[in-house]
């Protein structure tokens, strides 16, 4: 079963001026991470924690950062993915994958940015929206 949205992640040109609008422009305030570097996933993360779910900005870094192409169509940012938890992700790759889905890249669960294993199902497949399922 598909369970909590886990985060809603929005690529960002510049992360301290991201950062700056949750800790500053919602003047109620948000609780902001410190931005944390992360070379094998060729971005830098801060998350934004909210009661119900989290949001992650994500700036490219590096050459060959994920995100890249995705600011070169979207200069301002955007919102690049959304992520759902799962119990057990082979279960729920096997059930997407029967169902005629498109998982990224190799295909197999990939340790994320937050040291649980996940997977992105193409966006093809879900009118356009890059998914994330990760195990919790
Ligand atoms: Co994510």
């Amino acid at each position: 079963m598909l369970g909590r949205l886990n985060h809603v992640a929005i690529a960002v040109p510049n992360i301290a001026a991201a950062a700056e609008i949750y800790r500053s422009t919602f003047a109620m305030g948000a609780k902001v991470s410190a931005a944390v570097p992360q070379p094998d996933h060729g971005v830098t993360t801060v998350f934004v924690e909210l009661a119900n779910t989290k949001i992650e900005l994500l700036e490219p870094l590096g050459e060959n950062s994920p995100i890249a192409n995705f600011l070169k169509k979207n200069p301002a940012g955007g919102i690049h993915h959304v992520c759902y938890e799962v119990e057990d992700i082979m279960a729920a790759r096997d059930q997407m994958l029967a169902q005629g889905a498109t998982i990224t890249g190799t295909g197999q669960p990939k340790i994320g940015a937050h040291g649980k294993p996940v997977i992105f199902m193409h966006p093809k497949d879900f009118n356009g929206t890059l998914i994330e399922l990760e195990q919790v």
